[in-house]
């Protein structure tokens, strides 16, 4: 038995002005796409901007649902968007906010699982990095791949 270890890098910004002008354009975005979040259930209103390599931007934002799985995070909203829409672009950066009751939330919005395995095939799929940066109100985290937030993938599919 050997023991190893795993750790990442990513970037942490104290404000959005420490940002590139695309990047901060990306956040804007994001925290804008909160306004189509459909949340009467949690009230927590999540928004999500996905730039692709061309440098389309699309938004989306997290969808409810009295019958409570049948809801959709922001993140796969429009990851499934681009995906549908834009199938032979590679998506680029991905901008995730989040609001609770309409204040957007301190610590940067962190995806939830199922949105990093779908985050992890897009990438996988079009063999490009997909950044993501979580937004937050007192930080921003920027990190480089989906490696980086979902180590080990499932991957068992072998998609080429
Ligand atoms: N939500 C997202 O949109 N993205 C995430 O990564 C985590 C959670 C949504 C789902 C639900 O509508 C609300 O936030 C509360 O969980």
């Amino acid at each position: 038995m050997s023991k190893k270890r795993f750790s990442i890098d990513y970037e942490e910004f104290a404000s959005v002005q420490e940002m590139s002008p695309e990047d901060q354009q990306l956040v804007a975005l994001a925290i804008e796409a909160q306004k189509g979040s459909y949340s009467p259930y949690s009230h927590f209103q999540v928004g999500a901007a996905l730039r692709l390599e061309d440098g389309t931007i699309i938004k989306g934002a997290n969808q409810e649902n009295a019958a409570y799985p049948s809801g959709l995070c922001a993140e796969r909203v429009v990851l499934f968007y681009a995906g549908a829409n834009y199938p032979d672009v590679a998506a680029d950066t991905l901008a995730i906010a989040g609001s609770d009751k309409g204040v957007l939330c301190e610590s940067p919005a962190s995806p939830c699982g199922a949105c990093r395995q779908v985050m992890a095939e897009t990438q996988k799929r079009h063999r490009h990095p997909l950044k993501t940066i979580w937004v937050g109100s007192k930080r921003i985290r920027k990190f480089y791949s989906v490696d980086d937030i979902l180590p080990f993938i499932f991957d068992s599919l072998k998609v080429e």
